[in-house]
Order: C-alpha cells, then sequence, then structure tokens
C-alpha cells in the first residue's frame, strides 16, 4: 500500500497508531495513526513544507492538556526539541515543546518574576502560546517579548507580539501555523516573594478545580463578565454523568473522566450542558478546549 504521505517525512522521527487516551491529560479519543515528532526547528520545517505540498490535512499537537480528541487522527505532529530554557538578562527563551509548568518553576527559580500565575498551567509552551494561556488576571502575552513559528507554508518567523495577535484564549497561532519557541521579558524579584506566590497560585487552583481527576482544564469560555463554572454551577449540572464522564462536582467548567469514558459520551455531556445553559442563562457557551473531530 502507498504511503499516505510523502517519502521525504520518513527521515522524521515518527510512531504509528499512538492511542489518543495516552497523548491527553483527558484519556479519551481514537487512535493517531502517524505521529511525527520533529527534534529540531528543520524537521518541523520539513515536516509543514511537505505536508503544504501535497495539502495532506495534519494536527498540530502540543502536551495534549487542552484537547478532546472525538476519533481516529491520520496525521499529527509534535514537538520534541530538547533544549532546555536559556537566560540572557532578565530574557528567558524556552522552546515550543518544552512544559509550561516547567518554565514557570524554573524562571522563578531563577529569580525572575512575572510567570508565576502559569504555575498551574499544564501543556506545552507552545500550546500555551497557541491559547493566550491565562490565570488569575494574567495571560501569556503580558510577559511576550517575542514569538517564534512557522508559517502554514513554512517559512520561520520571528517577531514582537503587535496588537491583535493575542487575546483571550486565542492567538494568531491557529491556522496551520505551528509554535516553536518564544523569549519571555520578565522582571527581577525577590525570590522567597515569587516562591510564595507560585505556591499560592497552585494552593488555590488545587482547592477549586479537580486536579486529582483525569481532565482537560475548562471546557469552555467564560462569556465577557461571566464565570461559565458558575452559570454551570447555577444551571444545577454538577454532578451530571454520561457514563464515566462527569461534571465536576468541584468546579463547573470542568469535565472529568472517571477512567472508562469515551470521546462520545463526552461529547454528549458537553452538548448536554450546553443545551442546559442555554435555556436556563439564555447563553450559548463556546468550547475553550480543542476538539478534534475524526480527520
Ligand atoms: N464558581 C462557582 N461555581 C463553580 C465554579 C466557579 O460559583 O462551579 C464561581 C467561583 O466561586 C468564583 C467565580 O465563579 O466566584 C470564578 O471561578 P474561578 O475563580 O474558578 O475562575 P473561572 O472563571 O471559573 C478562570 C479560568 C481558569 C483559571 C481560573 C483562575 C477560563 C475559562 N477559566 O476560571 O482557566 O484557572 O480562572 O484564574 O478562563 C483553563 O483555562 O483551562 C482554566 C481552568
Amino acid at each position: 500500500m502507498p504511503l499516505p504521505f510523502p517519502d521525504a517525512l520518513l527521515p522524521i522521527p515518527h510512531r504509528r497508531d499512538v492511542p489518543f487516551a495516552r497523548l491527553t491529560t483527558l484519556g479519551v479519543g481514537g487512535l493517531c495513526r502517524w505521529l511525527f515528532e520533529p527534534v529540531d526547528e528543520d524537521q518541523a520545517q520539513a515536516f509543514v513544507r511537505a505536508c503544504a505540498r501535497e495539502a495532506l490535512p495534519w494536527r498540530m499537537l502540543g502536551g495534549g492538556s487542552n484537547l478532546v480528541v472525538l476519533g481516529d487522527v491520520q496525521l499529527a505532529m509534535r514537538l520534541r526539541f530538547p533544549e532546555p530554557p536559556r537566560r540572557e538578562g532578565l530574557e528567558v527563551s524556552a522552546p515550543a515543546s518544552y512544559g509550561h509548568i516547567r518554565l514557570s518553576q524554573d524562571t522563578a527559580a531563577m529569580g525572575l518574576s512575572g510567570l508565576e500565575y502559569a504555575s498551574g498551567i499544564p501543556g506545552s509552551v507552545g500550546g500555551a502560546m497557541h491559547m493566550n494561556a491565562g490565570a488569575y488576571g494574567r495571560e501569556l502575552v503580558d510577559v511576550l517579548a517575542r514569538y517564534r513559528f512557522l508559517t502554514a507554508e513554512g517559512e520561520r518567523v520571528e517577531k514582537a507580539p503587535e496588537p491583535g495577535e493575542f487575546s483571550y484564549r486565542w492567538s494568531v497561532l491557529g491556522g496551520g501555523r505551528v509554535a516553536l519557541g518564544l523569549t519571555l521579558r520578565l522582571a527581577e524579584g525577590d525570590p522567597e516573594r515569587i516562591r510564595a506566590m507560585v505556591a499560592d497560585y497552585r494552593a488555590r487552583r488545587g482547592t477549586s478545580q479537580p486536579l486529582g481527576k483525569r481532565n482537560a482544564g475548562c471546557i469552555f469560555k467564560n462569556p465577557p463578565g461571566q464565570s461559565a463554572g458558575r452559570l454551570i454551577d447555577q444551571a444545577g449540572l454538577k454532578g451530571l454523568r454520561v457514563g464515566d464522564a462527569e461534571v465536576s462536582p468541584d468546579h463547573g467548567n470542568f469535565l472529568v473522566n472517571h477512567g472508562g469514558a469515551t470521546s462520545a459520551q463526552f461529547a454528549e455531556l458537553m452538548a448536554l450542558v450546553r443545551t442546559r445553559v442555554q435555556e436556563v442563562h439564555g447563553i450559548d457557551l463556546e468550547p475553550e478546549v480543542e476538539i478534534w473531530q475524526t480527520a
């Protein structure tokens, strides 16, 4: 049988038939038929260029912590760049595949302030760039000096963020672009105070969110001026279950997997929540997580 993609991709490290249950924190989904894992920017660029040339559809996988996969996916890429973060003065650069929480911990250990809020946000740095991840009134763009990415055609770009490129849980890095890395501009801080802030953010998150269960973070975006979690809670939906998928009794905007949930059950539960919130509050909740239909 001919390969479903050009031979030029084969030198890039890859794996076959990897279950999304192992690639996502929620732990559901079908198989990733071909998962390419470039170890440097040249390999990532070769992948994007070849797919663009052949008009091959593919998906970008990060840490899998903000993702609900509903079926099998034919072709995906996940970066595995080995470089650790680099510090130059008040700036810290990291590759997109680096852990977001680790980067927050590293910068805290360097005595640099600005990324404390991220100490409880899982996933990769690239995922955080893609979603402009945030918490407690702060978000990535607040500390972003420069970012690197590939265009959908595979051109490398490095630039400073400009107005309109990052907003609430959204960035310009969708649409086939690939986040490659970032440079943060941080501030000199008192190490004791930074450590205390990190501990406080982690503790706050641990008390209000069901971090002990498999989940994908907040499922819906907060409508302007509202909290999706509170709206779901007020609609009486906490504890609602479809099989092993449940609206967390701890936080209404988290759906948890008790172990044996399927992607169909999560899709059904999300649809139920959306319909009930529309009926009770007249508000259409928009998913905050990425949802991958079969591709
Ligand atoms: N609330 C309820 N019931 C609930 C959940 C929340 O009444 O079931 C109330 C809380 O008591 C609070 C208000 O709603 O008064 C806001 O709740 P919370 O502080 O938990 O914040 P949130 O708006 O639900 C947002 C982000 C989180 C982030 C927290 C902390 C979104 C969709 N969610 O949640 O981000 O961790 O603030 O800053 O923007 C994520 O992105 O995956 C995520 C979880």
